[in-house]
Parts: C-alpha cells; structure tokens; sequence
C-alpha cells in the first residue's frame, strides 16, 4: 500500500480509515481531553517502544484516564502489518487515548465510560542527504502552553499556532521562547552547540521529554562531548556555532538560521553530522 494510511485503529478493531468513526461528545473533541504517542518503526522494529509506554502511562495517570497499555504493543504490530509497513525503511504508529464519550461536562464523566482509543501508521519519508546538508530554518515564536508541557496531550493548539507561524515563514522549525528561555520546539527538542559542548532545555515541566532527545543525548555522550542539560537563554542561543532539533518525525533536523540570521558560520556544523552519522547507524543497526 502506497500511503500506508489506509488501515486504522479505533476501539479494538481494525478498519479502512473511511469508516472510522467517533462521536461529537468524544472528550478529545470537546476539551482536548487525551493523550497520544508517536513511535518510529525502522524495518518493522518500532525504536523504544518501551519509552513511548512509559510517557505514555504518565500521561494517562496525570489525566486520571483508566487505561491500561498492556495491549499497544500488539495494537502497534497490527498497525504496521495492516497496512504493509512491517518492511519499511521507516515509519511511524500515531497512538491516541482520549477520555471516552460522555455529555459535556467540565468535570470527568460522573459514571466511567471506556477510553476511545485510535491509532493509524505512516510511512515515514526521510529527507534526501543532499537536502539535509543544506540545512533548515527557524523562527522564534512565544511559548503560549501550559504548565505541563511535559504531558504529551492532544491539547496542542499553541504548538499549532507556532508551527503555522512557521509555516508562514516559510521555514522549517518553530523555537519557543518562553521568559527569555528558547525552550524546544512545535513538535521537536532544541539542541545548541556552543564551542566543544551541546547543550539541551533540561527535562523538566517546561518542555516534552523527548524520547529521540534522550537518544541523542546518549550518542552526545558516546561521542565524548560534554553535554549540559539547562535552561538556553534566547541571547545567547543567537551565538551557538549549531543548532538542531530531534524528535520523532524529525530525527536530526539542522538549522542554518534563526530569524534570518546565520548560526555559526559556515552552514551545518561537524558535531550535527557526527550526531546525525551515529544516529543513523542507531536507529538501522
Ligand atoms: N511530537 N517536543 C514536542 C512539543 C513534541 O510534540 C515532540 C514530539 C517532541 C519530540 O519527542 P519524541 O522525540 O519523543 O518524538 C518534542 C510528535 C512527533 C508529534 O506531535 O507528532
């Protein structure tokens, strides 16, 4: 199958993507009231699926949503083969559990109702090398979100806002900025170089702990580059010799200018490429 998104996941059952269907007093339609996930498939070997569970069970247990993700594992299994992406250089499962189907009421339904539970998959086309070395662009654009931007829930409206900000733009990224602080981005972490260190927004409420971050700050760290975990003042991002993003459906993503403005100076530095080599042979080895 050509798209890979034909087949998806809604309430225990597989079906063409035409036919799901959910309903208007869906919580997630209503309040956003969900969360979701997003995990890379490399060759049909999903990449820390593990680590997706996990922040996935925090999300749901700061949400207060009974569900148990025993069964996403398999449910991620049969989205790949479904749609026949168990082969595929790379692809990604989209996972999301709202809080079920109730009357609009602030508060959580008074009697439990089951979780919507919907996923698909999607091949993931990775950049030509040719336009990677390039490199991309960004703006900055101010942190609107919540205190617990470390939940990955589907209330997602400030990181659209930014990302079309960008769109508009014409680039690629969004850095949100946040008291001065450039914190991560729409939908991906923010690494900086400065001299012979990298160095990243530290994991706290502030931002998503990105599980392509975590990666990349243990290939930093294999690498023999000092790495600091803490806050990046935006001042001082705008001497980073490099920039680049990581997540999911970014991998490494080099940025050549902020603002219009060249970082360093000579395009996409050696310590991203480097970065960018090992994880490569990472997620394929
Ligand atoms: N986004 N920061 C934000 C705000 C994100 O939404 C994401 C992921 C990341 C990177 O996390 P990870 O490395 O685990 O993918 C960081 C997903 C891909 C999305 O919303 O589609």
């Amino acid at each position: 199958m050509a798209s890979g998104e034909a087949t998806v996941f809604l309430n225990g059952e597989l079906l063409p993507r035409e036919q799901a269907r959910i309903s208007v007093e869906d919580r997630a339609f209503l309040f956003g009231d969900g969360v979701y996930e997003v995990t890379p498939a490399y060759g049909g070997r999903f990449f820390r699926l593990d680590r997706h569970l996990e922040r996935l069970r925090k999300g749901l247990s700061a949400l207060e949503i009974d569900y148990d993700p025993a069964h996403v594992p398999d449910i991620h299994e049969r989205l790949l083969r479904a749609n026949g992406l168990e082969s595929a250089p790379a692809a990604v499962v989209y996972f999301q559990v709202t809080r079920g189907v109730a009357p609009r009421t602030h508060h959580f339904p008074p009697e439990p109702v089951p979780p919507t539970l919907y996923g698909y998959a999607k091949e993931y086309v990775r950049p030509e090398r040719e336009r990677w070395d390039a490199g991309w662009e960004a703006v900055t654009v101010q942190d609107q979100r919540w205190s617990r931007a470390d939940l990955k829930t589907v209330c997602l409206l400030p990181n659209v806002l930014a990302q079309e900000a960008a769109r508009k733009a014409g680039v690629a990224d969004a850095i949100l900025v946040r008291d001065g602080l450039a914190l991560e981005g729409a939908h991906n972490n923010l690494f900086a170089v400065f001299g012979d260190r990298v160095a990243t927004h530290p994991a706290s409420n502030q931002i998503l702990h990105g599980i392509t971050r975590e990666f990349v700050l243990e290939l930093v760290r294999e690498e023999g580059i000092p790495v600091e975990e803490r806050p990046i003042p935006l001042e001082e991002l705008q001497g980073a010799s490099e920039l680049f993003f990581t997540g999911t459906t970014t991998e490494i993503r080099p940025t050549v200018k902020v603002d219009g403005r060249p970082v360093g100076d000579s395009g996409v530095g050696p310590v991203t490429r480097a970065l960018y080599q090992a994880f490569l042979e990472g997620v394929e080895g």
